[in-house]
């Protein structure tokens, strides 16, 4: 029994709970009297049987998944559909589908030190070969997606429900602008749907040929456009649009760093491990608050020469806002004027002089940005991205009135 929750978790197995399986299976709508239908990573194939116990055992009903056990107990469960064991993302069935639904598994390829799925690590590169969408550490439930979507006859449905991050991370670019190529979106946002996983899903749609996008809040319908072209997928009302107007976006007049990443700082000649008098303390996002900087206590166990923090990133030379990237959808700012090194967070660098950094920061902190934040982005990834922080609008006011005719022209 261990060793097969072992398999099941390196290949990112995951029960469906059965009301989200009834949900799902409810918005497939079969437009054939003998639908071909696919359960991709079917474990014991939930999705086939309550879509044959409401449309009827008649139509095509086709499993695949990679573990033998899964397909074993797929077998049993489903004894009229035709279970494949293989691997759905080297795949290559003879006819595609009309009606692709089911829950794929989720997580990034990898060493199974860092990373969940570590059953598939030896095939990554040729899934990073195969798959246009395939982009940074990407994950497997994007392979899935495409994989899917390209098994589908035109006018053929996908139904997945999967994690929200591919609407706003960057390594999902190419997913969305695949999509917008390929179909009408319809997106469910659910939240955390998986009482044992900390993740954030919505249960999307894609009707293969259509154009187009909707986005709900659980089953209310928040936007819908006919236009939609792979941007970002955010809870956006004419209230926060008219907001993120209001001024500049953040990235017009900073430019934005990450922090020197640990192993780089750990390789550093200056760097130790144990305190001196002369050292002062690597800062992390727990050394972040709102406002402050606690740089007393040393959380990443790291120390070094302050003079010698601008060898780790240039901008440790000079007072400067730090962001946080690590404390859930929420802007925590604070000017670092003493100057230390930093393994963690974003920091800001003016691209102009003049600008009133405190204050920038104060705001930034500020219960209307984080009304901003948490409305248009809400929990679909567990920390603020580039692209968020980017886009905050700057009040005119905190900017040199020089500085804000230039933003003028250029716009
Ligand atoms: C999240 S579980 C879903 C199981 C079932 N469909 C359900 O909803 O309860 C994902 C399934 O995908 C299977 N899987 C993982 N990688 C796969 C691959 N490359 N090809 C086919 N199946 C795979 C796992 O063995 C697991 O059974």
């Amino acid at each position: 029994m261990k060793i097969r929750d072992e398999r099941g978790r390196a290949l990112g197995a995951v029960k469906t709970p059965p009301d989200l399986v009834e949900f799902m299976v409810s918005l497939c709508h079969p437009t054939k009297s003998r639908c071909r239908v696919l359960e991709p990573g079917c474990g014991d194939c939930p999705f086939l049987l309550a879509f044959a116990q409401r449309y009827g055992f008649h139509h095509e009903l086709v499993g695949i998944d990679i573990d033998p056990e899964a397909v074993r107990a797929a077998k049993r469960n489903m004894p009229t559909a035709t279970i494949i064991e293989g691997d759905f993302l080297l795949w290559e069935p003879d006819g595609r589908f009309d009606i692709i639904i089911g829950n794929p598994p989720y997580g990034i390829i990898g060493d199974g030190s860092h990373y969940p799925i570590h059953s598939l690590k030896e095939k990554k590169g040729i899934y990073r070969n195969r798959f246009w969408t395939w982009q940074g550490k990407f994950n497997i439930y994007g392979a899935f997606i495409e994989q899917a979507v390209k098994l589908l006859n035109e006018g053929g449905k996908l139904v997945f429900v999967v994690p929200a991050s591919w609407m706003v991370l960057d390594d999902f670019a190419k997913l969305r602008l695949f999509l917008a190529h390929s179909g009408h979106l319809t997106i469910y946002y659910f939240g955390r749907v998986f009482s044992d996983r900390r993740v954030s899903c919505v249960v999307m749609t894609l009707e293969k040929g259509r154009k187009g996008i909707s986005l709900h809040d659980g089953l209310s319908p928040v936007s819908r456009r006919t236009d939609y072209a792979g941007e970002l997928i955010r809870f956006e009302t004419p209230e926060w649009l008219a907001f993120e107007k209001s001024g500049p976006p953040l990235e017009c007049f900073f430019h934005i760093h990450f922090a020197a990443r640990s192993p780089e700082v750990r390789a550093h000649p200056l760097v130790s491990t144990t305190p001196k008098s002369s050292l002062v303390p690597v800062l992390t996002g727990r050394n972040l608050k709102s406002g402050w900087i606690d740089y007393q206590n040393c959380y990443s166990g790291l120390w070094m020469p302050q003079e010698a923090a601008p060898t780790l990133r240039f901008f440790y030379a000079f007072p400067h806002i730090v962001v946080g990237h690590t404390k859930g959808t929420r802007v925590v700012a604070a000017v670092d004027d003493r100057c230390y090194p930093w393994r963690e967070e974003f920091h800001l660098v003016a691209k102009a002089d003049g600008l009133d950094e405190r204050a920038i920061a104060a705001y930034l902190n500020s219960e209307v940005v984080q009304d901003y934040v948490r409305s248009l982005y809400r929990d679909l990834v567990p920390h603020l991205t580039l692209p968020m922080l980017s886009r905050i609008p700057i009040p005119q006011e905190f900017i040199p009135t020089h500085r804000l005719s230039l933003f003028a022209q250029e716009n």
